[in-house]
C-alpha cells in the first residue's frame, strides 16, 4: 500500500472505530504483555545487495519461500522498544538509535546486511505515527511495543547467508512483562541449561538465542518462578542474565552489573548505569560471582520488556541456597527510585537531560 492509500485507509479505519466505539474495547490498564493487531506494519525489502525504498503494509502476513534462510538456519535478528504517550498528550520513543545500532552488530553476528540508522529511525517514527491510536493513554502505565526484525527471505540450503532478506516492523499495546508490573517475583537458578555459548551468540539479539531457552524458561515458570536465572556458560562461576532481562546488584550506594561475553548488552541498564550515576550512585560492571549475590541488599531484572523488575528471590536449586533481596516482599528504595526516574523521562514526566527520547510530531 502506498502512503496515499494508507493515509485513506487509516482515515476509514479511524472513521469507523469512533463511530462504532470499537477503542473502547481495549483495556489498556490490564493489557498484559503478547501480540494484538494494529493497523500498519512498515516493511523493506534487501535484494540485489541493497535496501529498497520503506513499505507500508496492513497485511499480517509474509508470503514466504520454503527454503528461506531464516527457516533453516535462523537467520533472523528483532529489536524491541517503546512508544509512551504523556500527560501533554505528546508520544516519545525510547532511545531508537541505540537499537538501531544494536540490530547492526545483530546483523554483522549472523551475516546479515546492517540496515541502515537513518532508515531503522524513519520506518519506527512512521509505523507509531501510522498506529498512534494503539499507544496506550497516559493514565493506563501501559506503552506501545515497537518489534523490528530481519529474516533471510532468499532459498538457502547449504549452509550460508541468504542473498535477500526482509526488515519489517510492526507494533502492539502491551502491559507489564512480569506479572504484577513493578512488584518482587522470585527467580532460580538451574545449572543444566544455557542460553548461550561462552563466545557465542548470547550478545546479539537473534531468533536462536530465545529457541534456546524455551525449556529453561518453561521448566522455571512450572516451578513457579518468573524466570531462570543464568550463569556464565563456561565455568558455572559468575552471574550471567535473568530470562529476557540483564541482572543488577545494589550494596554500599553502588550499583553493580555484569561484564560477559555471553549476555545482551542492555540499553535499559545501559540508561540505568547512567541514572544511578546521575543519583549519586557508584555504578560497577564487572564479573559477579554467585556468592556475591548473598551480600546485595537489592537486586533486578531489567530490559524494555521488564522495564525494572524487582527481584524478591533467587534459589539456587542446585545447592539449595536462597539469596533474598526484599524482607518485606516490597521493592528496595534504589530500585523504586531507578524506576521512578525511568518511567518519569519516558513519559516525559521529568526533564530528560540525556536526550534519550524522541517526539513522535
Ligand atoms: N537480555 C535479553 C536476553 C533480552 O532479550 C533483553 C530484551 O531485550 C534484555 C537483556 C534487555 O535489553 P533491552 O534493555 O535493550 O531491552
Ligand atoms: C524486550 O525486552 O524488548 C525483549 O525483547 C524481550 C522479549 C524477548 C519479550
Amino acid at each position: 500500500m502506498d502512503c496515499k492509500n494508507a493515509s485513506k485507509w487509516r482515515f476509514f479505519t479511524t472513521f469507523v472505530r469512533n463511530f462504532f466505539g470499537l477503542m473502547k474495547e481495549i483495556d489498556w490498564s490490564n493489557l498484559g504483555f503478547g501480540y494484538m493487531p494494529t493497523d500498519f506494519n512498515i516493511r523493506c525489502h534487501y535484494k540485489n545487495g541493497q535496501w529498497g525504498e520503506l513499505e507500508t503494509s496492513d497485511s499480517e502476513m509474509i508470503p514466504m519461500h520454503m527454503a528461506a534462510s531464516c527457516l533453516h538456519y535462523s537467520q533472523e535478528a528483532f529489536e524491541g522498544l517503546k512508544a509512551f504517550m504523556g500527560k501533554d498528550g505528546k508520544i516519545r520513543i525510547f532511545r531508537m538509535d541505540e537499537n538501531a545500532k544494536r540490530m547492526q552488530a545483530s546483523c554483522d553476528g549472523i551475516l546479515m546486511p546492517r540496515f541502515p540508522v537513518e532508515k531503522f529511525t524513519e520506518a519506527v517514527k512512521k509505523v507509531v505515527e501510522l498506529n498512534k491510536h494503539f499507544v496506550p493513554p497516559y493514565e493506563s502505565g501501559a506503552s506501545l511495543y515497537i518489534r523490528p526484525l530481519i529474516i533471510g527471505t532468499s532459498p538457502q540450503i547449504g549452509v550460508a547467508p541468504a542473498k535477500e532478506y526482509l526488515f519489517i516492523v510492526l507494533v502492539m499495546p502491551v502491559g507489564p512483562y512480569f506479572k504484577g508490573g513493578f512488584q518482587t517475583t522470585p527467580f532460580c537458578i538451574l545449572r543444566e541449561y544455557d542460553r548461550a555459548a561462552p563466545l557465542g551468540t548470547g550478545i546479539y539479539k537473534i531468533g536462536g538465542n530465545y529457541a534456546a531457552s524455551l525449556v529453561a524458561g518453561k521448566r522455571a515458570h512450572d516451578l513457579g518462578y518468573s524466570n531462570i536465572f543464568y550463569l556464565d556458560p563456561k565455568e558455572k562461576k559468575y552471574i550471567d542474565e535473568c530470562g529476557a532481562a540483564n541482572f543488577f546488584g545494589i550494596k554500599n550506594n553502588t550499583y553493580i552489573t555484569p561484564k560477559s561475553t555471553s549476555i545482551l548488552p542492555s540499553i535499559t541498564n545501559k540508561s540505568l548505569m547512567q541514572l544511578a550515576e546521575h543519583l549519586g550512585l557508584k555504578v560497577e560492571r564487572r564479573e559477579v560471582p554467585v556468592e556475591e549475590l548473598a551480600t546485595f541488599e537489592e537486586a533486578g531484572a531489567c530490559g524494555t520488556a521488564a522495564v525494572i523488575s524487582p527481584i524478591e528471590r533467587i534459589d539456587d536449586l542446585d545447592k539449595n541456597i536462597t539469596y533474598r533481596f526484599s524482607k518485606d516482599g516490597k521493592p528496595g528504595a534504589v530500585c523504586t527510585k531507578l524506576y521512578e526516574q525511568l518511567r518519569g523521562i519516558q513519559y516525559g514526566d521529568i526533564a530528560d537531560p540525556f536526550g534519550w527520547v524522541t517526539i513522535v510530531e
